[in-house]
């Protein structure tokens, strides 16, 4: 493996746990609850939020390549519970968990690069920009530094003022798919639109620990010479996630937003059951197959519906509050 395939996998395996204009129109009529969210929202009260995020953005990319791919799947974690209101943000505090203690949540990171780019929100327009709307920005130009297409975020999203561990219900990475289709059916994505979600782990990487019973127990959905690869990688044994191997979904363009997770996908080379039996399961099939061969649609398609995800169940108007801190509420 490469020294910076090495040290790559070595940083992203290494962060803490708690630290852990070509614009794409959306096609798809934005969810009930985000009518009032318009592109020009801070016009008035910090006109330069988005162009300051986008150079925050950039300057943290350029430092640290694993970080846009953990923003992308934050803004995912933050919207499918309580909708996108940066709940997931809060830090527990004594006597009062939050999101963050949920065990799908143990593994997510870029928590202090929000925090980093909200205080310069903060020093340019104190009060104004939501902690929804900056990490709804952040992962916007995630995904376009990782070669994806830029797209518009429509802007006025409040901070919700509960974040509570039981309500993260997000699935499982052994969860059925049946399952899954039903939780992002109930959120308003149809099966199309989940397949194209389940291409943002064309980046990043996953602990072993979420897939580590498919090597030891095999049952004939991963490609052999794979498993015995990750085996080597991950061993038998359970281990604690300070010491769990990290492995990239897609080794060969770890960071790059292209359609090479559904070949992965159509040759039983994924790492997560769930993703793995989207590529056999009759309601999404044909969609990996489509997008496996077809680079340009995934791609677009994928911003289109990052688009969507990122005005799920948002909070306008006079509810909630603007955080002055993402990982704590107001006072
Ligand atoms: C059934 C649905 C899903 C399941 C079960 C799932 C599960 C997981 C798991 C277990 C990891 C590895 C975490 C780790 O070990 O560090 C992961 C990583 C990731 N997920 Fe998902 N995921 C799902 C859907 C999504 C969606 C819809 C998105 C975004 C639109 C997303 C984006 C990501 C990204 C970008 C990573 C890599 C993060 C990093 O490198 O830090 N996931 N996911």
């Amino acid at each position: 493996m490469p020294t910076t395939t090495t040290s790559i996998l070595r940083r992203l395996l290494l962060l803490p746990v708690q630290f852990l204009a070509i614009t794409t129109l959306l096609t798809t009529p934005p969810p009930p609850g985000a009518d009032a969210l318009d592109a020009g929202y801070y016009a008035a009260t910090c006109p330069d939020a988005a162009s300051l995020v986008r150079g925050a953005m950039e300057r943290l990319h350029h430092n640290d390549p694993t970080l846009a791919p953990a923003l992308i799947r934050l803004l995912f974690h933050d919207c499918f519970v309580r909708g996108c209101d940066a709940s997931v943000l809060v830090s527990p505090a004594p006597g009062r968990a939050s999101e963050r203690a949920a065990v799908p949540n143990h593994t997510l990171r870029g928590f202090n690069a929000v925090d980093a780019v909200k205080r310069a929100l903060e020093a340019a327009c104190p009060g104004a920009v939501s902690c929804a709307d900056a990490l709804a920005l952040m992962a916007r130009d995630a995904v376009a530094l990782l070669g994806g297409d830029d797209y518009a975020v429509a802007l006025g999203r409040r901070d919700g003022t509960q974040s509570n561990p039981w309500e993260v219900d997000l699935p499982a990475p052994f969860s059925r798919l049946d399952d899954a289709l039903a939780y992002f059916a109930a959120r308003g994505f149809d099966a199309e639109e989940t397949v194209v979600l389940f291409g943002a782990h064309t980046v990043g990487g996953a602990h072993c620990g979420s897939f580590r019973y498919r090597l030891t127990d095999p049952n004939g959905t991963m490609d052999d010479a794979l498993r015995c690869d990750l085996l080597e990688t991950c061993g038998a044994a359970d281990q604690t996630l300070d010491t769990d191997p990290a492995n990239f979904f897609d080794p060969d363009t770890p960071f790059a937003v292209d359609n090479s997770y559904y070949a992965q996908l159509v040759s039983n080379r994924t790492l997560l059951q769930v993703d793995q039996e989207a590529a056999a399961h009759p309601a999404t099939a044909a969609h990996v197959a489509y997008y496996a061969a077809t680079p340009g649609a995934f791609v677009r398609r994928f911003s289109e519906v990052m688009a969507k995800l990122s005005n799920v169940g948002v909070l306008e108007g006079d509810a909630g509050q603007v955080r002055k801190v993402c990982s704590r509420y107001n006072t």
